[in-house]
C-alpha cells in the first residue's frame, strides 16, 4: 500500500509550486482542485445542482460555470458556502481516492494528494502524513494579487475567510516553509522529504 501525503496550505502559499517538486522526481500527486473544476463542467450532476442554487448569475458566456463569480457569491452568503461543499466536497473525495487506487496497482511507495481543504474537509483523517505548504499572510497577498488581478483588500478578505495558517501549522506533521525564494523552498522540501522517507522506513 501507498503511503499518501495530504499536501495542503493557504491560498497562494504555493502547494502547485511544492506539488511541481514531487512530480519533478516522479511522485505522482493528485490535484484535488483540478477535480473540482472537471466536476462543476456543463454536463455534470454538480454543475446542474449549483447552477439550480444560483441560477445564469454564476455562469460565463460559455455556459459554463466562472469560479470566480461563483466564489465571489459564497463569500456573503455562509449557507449557499456551506451547500456548495456539500455538492462538491464528497464528489472530489471519492474521485481522489479511486485515483489512489488505480495508482497503486503502479506500486509506489508514496502519493501526494494536493488538497486546499484537508483540514477543513476533513481529508486528513484517509492520508498518512499531512503537509502545509506555509508562507507569511503578507507573501500571500503579493501573489494573489498578482495572479488573480485582484485588488489587496479582496486578497485579504479572501484569507480572511480560510482557517488560520497558523491552525493549520498546528494541525500538520510538517511544514514546507515557501516564504522566501524557490531555491529556499525546495531545500525545505527536501529536508521534509527526506524526513518523511525516513518515517516511513521504520
Ligand atoms: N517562493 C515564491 N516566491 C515568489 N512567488 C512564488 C513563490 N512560490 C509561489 N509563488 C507564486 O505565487 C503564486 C501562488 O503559488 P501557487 O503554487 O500557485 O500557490 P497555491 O497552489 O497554494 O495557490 C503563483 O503565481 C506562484 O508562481
Ligand atoms: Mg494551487
Amino acid at each position: 500500500m501507498a503511503k499518501l501525503i495530504g499536501l495542503t496550505g493557504g491560498i497562494a502559499t504555493g502547494k502547485s509550486t511544492v506539488s511541481e517538486m514531487f512530480r519533478s522526481e516522479g511522485i505522482p500527486v493528485i490535484d484535488a482542485d483540478e477535480i473540482a473544476k472537471e466536476e462543476i463542467k456543463k454536463g455534470k450532476d454538480a454543475y446542474k445542482e449549483i447552477h439550480a442554487l444560483f441560477g445564469d448569475e454564476i455562469l460565463a458566456t460559455d455556459g459554463e460555470i466562472n469560479r470566480n463569480k461563483l466564489a465571489r457569491k459564497l463569500f456573503f452568503d455562509i449557507a449557499a458556502r456551506k451547500k456548495i461543499n456539500e455538492i462538491v466536497h464528497p464528489r472530489v473525495k471519492r474521485i481522489v481516492m479511486n485515483e489512489v487506487k488505480h495508482l497503486e496497482d503502479y506500486d509506489t511507495p508514496i502519493i501526494v494528494l494536493d488538497v486546499p481543504l484537508l483540514f477543513e474537509t476533513d481529508f486528513h483523517k484517509l492520508v498518512d502524513i499531512s503537509v502545509l505548504v506555509y508562507a507569511r499572510r503578507k507573501d500571500q497577498i503579493e501573489r494573489i494579487v498578482a495572479r488573480e488581478n485582484i485588488d489587496e483588500d479582496y486578497a485579504r478578505k479572501k484569507i480572511r475567510a480560510q482557517m488560520p495558517i497558523t491552525k493549520k501549522r498546528e494541525l500538520a506533521d510538517y511544514v514546507i516553509d515557501n516564504s522566501k525564494n524557490i531555491i529556499e523552498t525546495r531545500k525545505s522540501y527536501q529536508r521534509v522529504l527526506k524526513k518523511i522517507r525516513r518515517s516511513l522506513d521504520t
